[in-house]
């Protein structure tokens, strides 16, 4: 029998693709959202082709109030995960009104939206970009948070405050807050994964372009921070494993397994790599080199942050599983996949 069915907003994208096929695995029904922003129907196809399960699909703007609402009409369903945001954090610092507009006009909806149709369940996507630079490591969810960055950190900020503040004041409504680390990694089949628009901004996708021929050579940003080998340390969370988490917040709640209402998570995999490290490890896992320079360090990097995910270990019940070895080999397996490469 289908358990419960989850609405996935921004379920054509990075996480929320393989988050969509977690669910349908773990017997959720799931009915997907998403208006292409930044993503392609090719990844519903691909949820769709995993789990051989015809995932209901629905093209729309969750800002669009109107429009959403028809999904709630549409579409019964206990629990929202909300993917659907922007995400670049240099683009946010240009564009500020587009990021404000964009990730706090869905959240609004979609909060206001579950209050009128008596939806109870979200899952939010927030990020260790709360925490800034940390004063220690591993930051647990009592670190405190240091005032945002960038109007992307602010959004999620802004986002978490508003999940509790609505909780506080609207009965039925209960809320889990995932704080991921560094996201990598594609799922095993190459059938899913990261594409982005252009020039990618993150380290994991610009190495496996750096392998394919796209771009020529991979700047590695500072080799003078206070680290054991001068490069930034960071958390990086198999995208499957990460997926798995979302899994794991919504059963937690469609299953009254907490008196809490709203709870926090760290995800992560309470492992701590720097940039070279990373570089070596893709290239031995590959048998392949990489093309790579230093570079200057990048404006608005903090020197290390990496996950004491004890918590969710624990309460969730999750762990992280995939070895960084797997999820290098996936991160390549599906960047040939993209680009035909044999
Ligand atoms: C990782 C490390 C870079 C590119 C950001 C957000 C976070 C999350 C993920 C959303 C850093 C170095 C990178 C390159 C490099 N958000 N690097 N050369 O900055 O830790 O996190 O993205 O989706 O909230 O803050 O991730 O992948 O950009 O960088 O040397 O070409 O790789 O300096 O040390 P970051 P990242």
């Amino acid at each position: 029998m289908k358990k419960s069915t989850v609405l996935v907003c921004g379920g054509a994208g990075y996480i929320g693709s393989h988050t969509s096929v977690e669910l349908v695995n773990a017997g959720y029904g799931v009915v997907i959202a998403d208006n292409f922003s930044n993503s392609e129907m090719a990844a519903v196809e691909g949820v769709r082709r995993i789990t051989g399960v015809d995932v209901p699909f629905v093209e729309v703007d969750c800002c669009d109030r109107e429009a959403f609402r028809k999904v709630f009409e549409q579409y019964e369903f206990d629990s929202v995960i909300h993917f659907a945001a922007s995400k670049a954090v240099g683009e946010s610092v240009q564009k500020p009104m587009l990021y404000y507009r964009n990730n706090l006009t869905s959240l609004m909806n979609i909060i206001d939206l579950m209050r009128e149709f008596g939806r109870r369940n979200i899952v939010f996507s927030s990020s260790c970009t709360v925490y800034g630079e940390p004063d220690k490591q591993p930051v647990t969810e009592q670190t405190p948070r240091k005032p945002a960055t960038s109007p992307y950190g602010n959004t999620k900020q802004i986002s978490e405050d508003m999940l509790r503040d609505s909780v506080a004041a609207y009965d039925g409504l209960k809320s889990i807050a995932l704080r991921y680390f560094n996201p990598i990694g594609a799922h095993p089949s190459a059938l899913i994964g990261e594409l982005p628009r252009g020039v990618p901004q993150n380290l994991v996708p610009y190495i496996t372009q750096t392998a394919a021929g796209i771009r020529e050579c991979l700047s590695v940003f500072g080799d003078d921070y206070p680290t054991p080998d001068g490069s930034c340390i960071r958390d990086y969370i198999d995208v499957v494993d990460l997926a798995k988490a979302h899994v794991a917040a919504i059963s937690r709640m469609v299953e009254n397994k907490s008196e809490e209402r709203y709870e926090i998570f760290n995800i992560g995999t309470g492992r701590g790599v720097s940039v070279l490290e990373l570089v070596h490890k893709f290239e031995e896992v590959n048998h392949l080199k990489l093309n790579y320079k230093i570079a200057p360090r990048r404006a608005g990097d903090i020197v290390a942050i990496w996950a004491d995910p004890s918590r969710a270990n624990q309460v969730l019940g999750w762990k992280a599983e995939r070895s960084l070895d797997e999820t290098l080999a996936a991160a390549w397996a599906w960047e040939k996949h993209v680009r035909g490469i044999k």
